[in-house]
């Protein structure tokens, strides 16, 4: 006879409020403490940061949660409902885990984890947990991107073809000179991970899930041992073909998706953010006008961003509900992300889903070969 699965009974019931705690209290987090004083049910009880001071002065900034010395200290003295993590990346596997182990849900910064074993192990312990595992990719949120996500997932824009998705930002040297940038060992990997996974996640949230990548990566500029510049080729499920760019030396920054269907044009031009008037959609020139006015983005817009993306989260969790789309699928981006370094460690050589599920280097590190191109 099997056991019945074990389900942890000493969760209080469906909480009124949520009492959220922050861990890591830096640039991002300021973020999320005002998503946090935006939504009704929710309030922000307490706050950590390895240099206590920090968390002290943001504390005073935001209503003077209470503030511990480490997450551990703060799990045990709060049992917050939420906790949300926004310490670098290889500081969040254990900080999650022993959140689930605490009975929090669990809110995480980009990129999700140091590695894919670590992302495992994280989802793993949510399951045990019965809590949820929210990954912050805040450009999923918003009007337009849902808007153009439903048209194509309704067909109204035809069978989608082909995509370009291009991250075009400018990193300094100075940015670079902080220790733990640019090296494989303390930021994981570089613009890729650091900067494209943006695009790449909204691009992947558009078209679903990706079957083959190819990547290559460059260091043309700065002086890291991570890439400064990748290229990649991806295909997705549905058929769609895409190249992707992602640069950390582009003078003149800019965000970029095109997406071309069979009835349309879908462009989005931003930089950290989008609204409307970011997006454009043309139809092709045998599409009739009237058809074509049926796309036109719904009233009132709402930018992208933290706060609705957290408002969604804090909604489906108050109401018992599975998170919203704009916080599922915490693997898939982080995986064409692992795809690309893979593909660039195997000479450009094509790596698909079932290819990174036992690899050999690429589940425990994105550590990867760069053609250095600089004089
Ligand atoms: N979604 C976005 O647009 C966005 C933007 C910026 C950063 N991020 C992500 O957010 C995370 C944090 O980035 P940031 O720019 O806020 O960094 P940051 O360096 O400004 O802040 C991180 C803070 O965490 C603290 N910290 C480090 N290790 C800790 C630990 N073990 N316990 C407690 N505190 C610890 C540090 O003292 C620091 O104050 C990263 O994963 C980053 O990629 C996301």
């Amino acid at each position: 006879m099997t056991a019945p699965p074990v389900s942890p009974t000493h969760w209080p019931a469906q909480p009124t409020q949520l009492r959220c705690a922050i861990v890591g209290t830096g640039s991002v987090a300021h973020l999320h403490a005002r998503a946090v004083a935006a939504h009704p049910r929710a309030a922000l009880v307490a706050v950590t940061n390895r240099h206590r001071p920090k968390a002290e002065a943001f504390a005073a900034e935001w209503g003077q949660p209470a503030v511990y010395d480490d997450h551990q200290s703060l799990l045990a003295a709060e049992n917050p409902d939420v906790v949300l993590i926004c310490t670098p990346p290889d500081a969040h596997r254990r900080q999650t885990l022993d959140s689930f182990a605490a009975g929090a849900h669990v809110v995480v910064e980009k990129p999700p984890a140091g590695s894919l074993d670590q992302l495992d192990d994280m989802m793993a312990a949510a399951q045990a947990a019965d809590r949820e595992l929210a990954v912050v990719f805040q450009q999923r949120a918003g009007t337009a991107v849902t808007h153009v996500r439903r048209l194509l997932q309704s067909g109204a824009l035809g069978r989608p073809l082909l995509a370009q998705c291009l991250t075009h930002w400018y990193r300094d040297a100075a940015y670079f000179a902080v220790p733990w940038r640019g090296r494989w060992a303390s930021e994981g990997g570089g613009t890729t991970l650091g900067h494209g996974i943006h695009q790449l996640d909204l691009l992947a949230f558009l078209l679903g899930d990706w079957a083959e990548v190819r990547g290559q990566l460059w260091r043309l500029a700065r002086q890291t041992e991570t890439e400064d510049c990748s290229t990649a080729t991806i295909r997705f499920a549905n058929g769609v073909v895409a190249t992707a760019l992602s640069s950390a030396v582009s003078p003149r920054q800019t965000s970029s998706i095109r997406l071309d269907t069979e009835k349309a044009t879908v462009t989005l031009d931003h930089l950290y953010g989008h609204g409307h008037d970011d997006w454009r959609i043309t139809p092709a020139p045998e599409v009739p006008a009237a058809e074509a006015d049926q796309w036109a983005f719904p009233e009132p817009e709402e930018r992208s961003g933290h706060a609705p993306l957290l408002r969604d989260v804090f909604d489906a969790l108050l109401a018992g509900q599975p998170l919203p789309a704009s916080a599922s699928h915490p693997a898939r981006s982080f995986e064409l992300v692992a795809a690309i370094y893979a593909s660039a460690a195997a000479g450009g050589a094509p790596i698909a889903p079932a290819d990174l599920s036992h690899h050999p280097t690429h589940r425990q590190s994105f550590a990867s070969p760069v053609t250095d191109l600089r004089p």
